[in-house]
């Protein structure tokens, strides 16, 4: 960590470029010093000083999977490969947090450990790169604001064989293209480090174990082969607040509508959106269409996510539904009554078309689902 004396930022020393602070350029910056990414803390009743009592918080959900690696595989009896999969909250004390919820102290992720024979990690890996790769497209990002990046030597963490990052272009403002692309996901090969390195036993210097909660030997029995080894491991590392804040980024439009007003409309796929229909009623003060309206959401309600919503105008019901992604909007007027049909207007094409409340549940389901992420 390093501190400008100009502006008084707080940086990391390892991210400057040119030893400049990229907050106002000045060069007169602090020496380096030591700082710890991990929160500390103390368990149970005990005093602030007991040093058995001092722990960390997760700064990754990965450790824990290498931790029950032993447990999954002795109660599911896997083969190799197999994956083992994590989504939790990790904690870093970050130097630099900002930017939205790009870089947060607090953060959700969700992590991979995919075990295989030393010997296949490489083919894997890249399975594992491309694979990740298409998944964000199917959440609907643009492979345009995706990119790979090539961990180079110097960069790799000490424990990687490769490590392929999956970037997004989280700032788009930015002048200089370069700039404009940050990490999304880590795709790493961990080799057999974490598993080897667990089922170490270290003493200290009067022959105590350091760690003696950990006494599992986590290697892996080939029964077919008749051999024991430790398997490589393969690790896609994904952070969830960058997903959905580039899922936001890459949803986001504006449309102008027939009397000049501009609105937002969040173009989610409909797998991603919180609410996947509103019905709304075209008036509020007829307890006939009211009615209709609110049985309407109530019958949608076990196949999807449905609300009802009465307290506007029907232009700014609309308005509303687009600004928060719900894909489809369900009206019922006065028409519904004598032709029990309703209209259903397309967030993206603002297109109608009616439809018999007897199909519409089918009508939805489909719709919502055609092109989607399975
Ligand atoms: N186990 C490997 C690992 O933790 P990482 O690249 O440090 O790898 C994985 O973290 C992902 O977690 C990153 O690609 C990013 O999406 C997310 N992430 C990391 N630090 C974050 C932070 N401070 N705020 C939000 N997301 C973060």
């Amino acid at each position: 960590m390093v501190d400008c004396r100009e502006c008084k930022t707080r940086l990391r020393a390892d991210k400057l470029e040119d030893g400049k602070c990229p907050n106002c350029g000045s060069k007169n910056l602090t020496d380096p010093r030591p700082f710890n990414l991990m929160f500390q803390t103390h368990v149970g009743a005990t005093a602030e000083d007991d040093p058995s009592s001092l722990v960390y918080l997760r700064p990754e959900t990965a450790q824990g999977i290498f931790i029950n690696f032993l447990n999954v595989l002795t109660t599911s009896r896997r083969k190799l490969p197999f994956g083992v999969a994590q989504i939790g909250k990790s904690f870093r004390n970050e130097v630099t947090p900002g930017n939205f919820i790009f870089r947060t102290r607090e953060f959700e992720q969700m992590e991979m450990e995919y075990f295989v024979r030393p010997g296949e990690d490489e083919a894997v890996h890249q399975q594992w790169i491309d694979e990740c790769f298409q998944w964000f497209t199917r959440i609907g990002l643009s492979a345009d604001n995706l990119r790979f990046y090539e961990q180079p030597k110097e960069e790799l963490a000490h424990y990687a064989k490769r490590t392929v990052d999956i970037q997004y272009r989280f700032f788009p403002e930015r002048d200089e293209e370069e700039r404009q692309w940050d990490e999304l996901m880590g795709i790493a090969n961990r080799t057999d480090f974490d598993l080897k390195t667990h089922s170490k036993k270290p003493e200290d210097a009067e022959g105590k174990r350091l760690n003696p909660d950990s006494t599992d030997d986590l290697s892996y029995f080939d029964e077919a082969a008749k051999e024991r080894f430790y398997p490589y491991v393969i690790e896609p590392a994904a952070g969830v607040n960058r997903t959905v804040l580039a899922a936001l980024m890459d949803a986001y439009t504006e449309k102008t509508n027939d009397k000049g007003e501009m609105r937002v409309i969040l173009k989610l796929k409909p797998s991603l959106a919180p609410i996947k229909v509103a019905v709304l009623p075209l008036a509020k003060n007829k307890p006939e269409i009211v009615g209709l309206a609110k049985s309407i959401k109530t019958s949608l309600q076990p196949a999807m996510r449905a609300v009802y919503d009465d307290t506007g105008g029907i232009g700014k019901l609309y308005a509303r539904q687009d600004e928060i992604g719900t894909p489809f909007c369900v009206t019922v007027d006065h028409q519904s009554l004598e032709d029990e049909a309703v209209t259903v207007r397309d967030r993206d094409t603002w297109e109608q078309e009616r439809i018999k409340i007897t199909e519409l549940k089918d009508h939805l389901g489909k719709r919502l689902t055609d092109g989607d992420v399975k």
